[in-house]
């Protein structure tokens, strides 16, 4: 019995990278996996069949089952057709994952409109594509345990100098994900994201002085921490049946760690019983803020 026996998952941009291991390992658990990849290089140009092919020969030859699909995210009206095919194929639709994405990094200064433009229609508008076909069949057969599981970064959460674009998708994906999570739950919907870390051909654009491991790319890697097969392990369980407990959540996945981000809440407040003056909010805040962010992460 694998975790995922008679699930049926969509996994966006699982012809390559993390997006391949986790369509593997959901076929490997059972599910019947619809392998989405348009087949591009790593700035979204170009597109091929041969990503998603391969990892459905590959899933089929291990005994799994899976099917195709070389539609592009961004795509609007192809992401019905993404939806309908998992139908089509299977009958339903259990687990929506939406990996794909796309860098085009630009320090703000610098960046097109084209630049922008691309990388909020890949990670962003794709994210919202695709969830809004799933949960329009989802919310109108109720009896699932469905599951809606969203990529977001360290690089949004952290904010990324270099990565403006991505870093503002990413966490956009983070705000999607949290009203997803409480517009869904009532039709059997759960919402979470996952902010991965692992060696792909999306980190080799790293230069590599700043490389997590030094010496690491993902045609040879060195660390099996650095590994995209460790990022689909709590995947596969926020997929299964026995997940209803985490909605609105965002799980950090990298090498042999598992964890749980806090969320954003208010952690020094000043009360007013009247309008602030300018002088007083500004002697207050550096009173009570700024010693709160000593020793903290600071920006800049
Ligand atoms: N690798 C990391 O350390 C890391 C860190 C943070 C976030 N992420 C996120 O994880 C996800 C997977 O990234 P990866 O590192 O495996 O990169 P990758 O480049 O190896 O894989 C991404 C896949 O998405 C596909 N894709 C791109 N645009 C698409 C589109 N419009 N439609 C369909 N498929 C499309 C690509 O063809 C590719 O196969 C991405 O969302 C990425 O932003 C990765």
């Amino acid at each position: 019995m694998g975790m995922l026996d008679n699930r049926v998952a969509i996994v966006t941009g699982a012809g390559r990278g993390i997006g391949s291991e986790i369509a593997q390992l959901f076929a490997a658990n059972g599910a019947k996996v619809v392998v989405n990849d348009f087949g591009g290089a790593v700035d979204g140009s170009g597109g091929e069949a041969g990503p998603a092919d391969e990892v459905v020969s590959t899933i089929r030859d291990a005994g799994g089952s899976a099917v195709a699909n070389y539609s592009s995210v961004a795509d609007y009206d192809a992401a019905e057709g993404m939806i309908q095919q998992a139908l089509d194929e299977y009958g339903k639709l259990d687990v929506l994952v939406n990996v794909a994405g796309i860098l085009r990094d630009r320090m703000v200064f610098n960046m097109t409109e084209a630049e922008w433009d691309a990388v909020v229609d890949v990670h962003m508008k794709g994210t919202f594509n695709t969830t809004k076909y799933a949960s329009i069949y989802w919310r109108a057969n109720r009896e699932g345990h469905y599951r809606l599981i969203n990529f977001t970064s360290g690089s949004g959460l952290h904010g990324a100098p270099g990565q403006p674009n991505y870093a503002a998708a990413k966490l956009g994906i983070v705000g999607f994900t949290y009203s997803c999570a409480n517009a869904l739950g009532r039709y059997g919907v759960t919402s979470n994201a996952i902010g991965p870390g692992a060696s792909t051909r999306m980190t080799d654009t790293v230069p590599e002085e700043r490389r997590r491991r030094p010496g690491d790319d993902s045609e040879n890697i060195v660390d099996m921490r650095r590994s995209p097969a460790n990022v689909a392990v709590p995947i596969v369980y926020m997929a299964s049946e026995a997940s209803d407990w985490l909605n609105g959540q965002v799980i950090s996945a990298m090498g042999y760690d598992i964890g749980l981000y806090s969320q954003y809440e208010v952690i020094r407040n000043l009360s007013g019983t009247e309008m602030w003056s300018v002088e007083r909010a500004a002697e207050e805040m550096e009173r009570v803020f700024k010693p709160a962010l000593e020793g903290s992460r600071m920006f800049g």
